[in-house]
């Protein structure tokens, strides 16, 4: 009996999980039998509230009470350095040890790219790095304020880090039947990360003779996803890097609204959210699109072994896509309840 962590979070993350929410109910196969507790304390409003983002007790409860989480954005621009989404949503990651962060960015169609010419058929799958690099808050600043002031945020990597990444990469590759590999790094500017990032990608990557493995600098990278894309399949990444190549990648494919992620400690713990934040510009429009939050809820209900209902998911999310019923970002006219409405009813 699966226990799913409902978070909407703030802003669109709301929007777009009510709808997963109702996606889930009516996909899941009776067996299956969820039990879904709604998180939706934590938050912006919270914080501003009370200056709490989350307990030391909900992380607990999160970690053991739960089989899974599915969260919806966080961020807020009332917020100062949106604290509190760095604590509930990398403390997750990080207090989890959720070291996967997949990012599968598929092209539906290729009308839905920006690209003028994209291949037929495109699937990006970001293995990101996701307890590491810059994102750990190692560092610190001096003489805040004032005219000398220092600051360094450390970029961090460890060999066990890297290596349990760079295998889950290669890994899916043997397992999905995909050819190749890209690692993206700056090992050009940093020596010592970039050093052990290579050196562990072609250790394990030898393990792996039937998969193809290139390493690309990052700003080539930025360039080259754009002008030949069909060449990426498995691409593996720091936390940084990652996060900025997962957000091309999705555009690439349809945009932000469309992408969906899992935040994995393989055999231990998972959370699924959509890869877009809270999108304060379009929050309370209703024109946020659910398909990446739809998306997480096929993602979830595979990591349950129900792939009849996930594979339900997955044809109403292209059936959707197919016959426009989507929101404007996809040049449709639905709001998000509506597109929400349409998948539930198919599921
Ligand atoms: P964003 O992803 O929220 O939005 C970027 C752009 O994409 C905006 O123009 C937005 O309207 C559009 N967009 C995003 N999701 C969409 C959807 N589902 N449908 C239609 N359009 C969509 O990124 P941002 O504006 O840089 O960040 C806003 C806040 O969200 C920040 O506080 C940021 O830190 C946070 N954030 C959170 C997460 C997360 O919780 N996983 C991820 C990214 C950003
Ligand atoms: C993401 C987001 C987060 C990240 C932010 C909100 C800290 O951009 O999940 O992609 O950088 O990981
Ligand atoms: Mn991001």
């Amino acid at each position: 009996m699966p226990r799913i962590a409902l978070v909407p979070g703030d802003g669109i993350g709301t929007e777009v999980l009510r709808e997963a929410r109702r996606v889930l109910e009516a996909a899941a196969p009776d067996d299956l039998a969820l039990e879904l507790s709604d998180w939706s304390r934590l938050g912006a409003e919270r914080w501003l509230r009370e200056r709490v983002s989350i307990t030391d007790e909900e992380f607990r409860s999160l970690a053991e009470d739960h089989d899974a989480v599915l969260l919806g954005a966080l961020g807020d621009p009332r917020v100062p350095g949106n604290e509190h989404a760095k604590d509930i949503l990398l403390g997750m990651r990080f207090r989890l040890d959720l070291y996967v962060n997949f990012r599968p960015c598929r092209l539906f169609a290729p009308a839905m790219s920006p690209l003028r010419d994209p291949p037929p058929s495109l699937l990006l799958e970001i293995f990101r790095e996701n307890t590491e690099g810059e994102y750990t808050g190692l560092g610190g600043s001096f003489k805040t304020g004032t005219p000398d002031e220092l600051a360094i945020e450390e970029n961090l990597a460890t060999r066990k880090g890297v290596e349990r990444l760079v295998r889950a990469a290669f890994e899916h590759a043997r397992r999905h039947g995909r050819g190749r590999v890209t690692l993206v790094d700056k090992a050009n500017a940093m020596r010592y990360v970039g050093g052990l990032w290579r050196r562990v990608f072609q250790e394990v990557g030898e393990e792996y003779p039937e998969v193809e493995r290139d390493a690309m600098y990052v700003d080539a990278m930025a360039m080259d996803l754009v002008r030949r894309p069909g060449r990426y399949e498995v691409i593996v990444a720091p936390n940084l890097f990652g996060d900025i190549v997962s957000d091309l990648a999705a555009e690439i494919t349809g945009g932000l609204g469309l992408a969906p992620s899992a935040n994995l400690h393989p055999g231990r713990h998972a959370l699924f959210e959509p890869v877009h934040g809270s999108a304060p510009d379009i929050a309370g429009t209703g024109r946020a699109n659910p398909l990446g939050a739809i998306g997480c809820v096929a993602m979830l209900l595979d990591h349950f072994g129900a792939t009849d209902a996930a594979g339900r998911v997955r044809s109403a999310i292209e059936a959707s896509i197919a016959e426009g019923r989507t929101t404007p970002d996809l040049g449709g006219r639905l709001s998000t309840s509506e597109v929400g409405d349409w998948i539930a009813e198919r599921v």
